[in-house]
């Protein structure tokens, strides 16, 4: 690499607040890629988005506050360019010494990124004479920057995109067995294809979370005024029958915390299926649906875990979320499990139950760990194979 600039794409969108990063795990995550390279003596050269700013360039989406946090992790200096194509960027990169790293500005201010439009990955191009991807987080995107680049230049996957493919594959394609998934969260809207993919490939599958109100309810059981999607009843027994054509144990909670009101130490109780108050909500998986995923977990070599089993961001409806993930991590920590989790809300869960360090892997990925768990490819991880 000495003496290359290294086009390296890296997942910068990160939460702010009030300015500043207000979690640096994405950063943290690409640090060591950012620092081998430069070690070698390429020149670092750092394409990223932020936000969704739809090719037109706001300075709310500026990535340079995000510079200065990228410096600090790194431990040294970081260089910013205020646009990532043309004469800006063709300086800043002209002005990289070796080791040295340059940030330039968000890939989305131009249309040409999301359009993976040839003359903009040209532009891109421009600036590199190699690339490399390590965004996982971004891989579900065919743009420019995740998937484009790849086509024009000898291309390679960076250290965490290495990481996660390969803590993906020992969870889903070829894991050591039994495989439980936990799959938690509001809608099963939003997952049919991930739990139609699941139950094809592991051997049970937890359904905690809003979603499993749906399930409850096609299955005939009252759920009161809990959240649940009436109108997917079909679906979730369609789901429910391939899951059984296909061995995967399907495993429902058998209780259920209620509470009246959608809030912090809402006066709350556990109830039986059989019992739900009319004017009630479950908020979160009762105490023998605790014992039940312990028990699952206990079962398994590997864990694929995406989604809360509760409302976990309200205490005391935190308590199965939290009950399973130390578990999942306790069992992990003993040697005895593969865990793997990913996808929107979960991070937050594990971190909230203070786990997330002790899974085996835990990705910073969201909507694409939702693809990936519905069996879908990544264009981003496809262009790398192809290159
Ligand atoms: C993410 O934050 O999930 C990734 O960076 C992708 O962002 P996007 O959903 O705006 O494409
Ligand atoms: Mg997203």
């Amino acid at each position: 690499m000495k003496g290359r600039r290294v086009l390296l794409r890296v997942d910068l969108n990160v939460p702010m607040e009030n300015g500043r990063v207000s979690d640096a795990t994405r950063i943290e995550r690409v640090v060591p890629t950012i620092r081998e390279i430069a070690d070698n003596g390429g020149r670092v050269v750092l394409l990223a988005h932020f936000g969704r700013p739809k090719g037109k360039p706001e300075p709310r989406d500026s990535l340079r506050p995000v510079a200065a946090a990228v410096a600090e992790h790194v431990g040294r200096p970081v260089a910013f360019a205020g646009d990532c194509i043309g004469e800006a960027a063709a300086e800043a990169v002209a002005a990289l010494k070796d080791g040295d790293i340059v940030l330039l500005e968000n890939t989305r201010f131009h249309a040409g990124e999301e359009k993976n439009d040839a003359d903009f990955v040209k532009a891109l191009a421009a600036n590199g004479d190699l690339y490399v991807n390590d965004a996982f987080s971004a891989a579900h995107r065919a743009h420019a920057s995740t998937e484009g680049l790849a086509h024009v230049l000898p291309s390679y996957a960076g250290r965490t995109m290495q990481a996660e493919l390969e803590a993906l594959a020992k969870a889903l394609e070829a894991p050591k067995r039994p495989v439980v998934a936990i799959v938690g969260g509001a809608k099963v809207s939003s997952k049919i294809d991930l739990l139609e993919n699941l139950v094809t490939k592991v051997d049970a599958l937890v359904i905690g979370g809003g979603m499993a109100n749906t399930f409850l309810h096609a299955q005939g059981v009252p759920v009161g005024k809990s959240l649940a999607e009436k109108d997917l009843a079909t679906t979730a027994l369609r789901i429910m029958e391939k899951a059984s054509a296909h061995n995967c144990a399907i495993i429902l909670p058998v209780d259920a915390v209620v509470a009246w009101h959608f809030e912090a130490n809402a006066p709350s109780h556990a109830y039986g299926l059989d019992a739900i108050p009319e004017d009630g909500m479950i908020l979160d998986v009762g105490p023998q649906s605790i014992e039940r995923v312990r028990a699952a977990i206990d079962d398994a070599a590997t864990l694929v875990w995406n989604g809360p089993l509760g409302a976990f961001e309200l205490t005391p409806f935190d308590a199965g979320t939290v009950a399973a993930a130390r578990h999942a991590a306790e069992r992990t920590a003993g040697g005895k499990l593969v865990s793997v989790a990913g996808g929107g809300d979960t991070v937050a869960a594990l971190n909230h139950a203070g786990v997330a360090e002790a899974f085996s892997y835990v990705s910073t990925a969201g909507g694409a760990f939702l693809e990936w768990m519905e069996g879908k490819a990544l264009p981003g991880v496809e262009a790398l194979r192809a290159g």
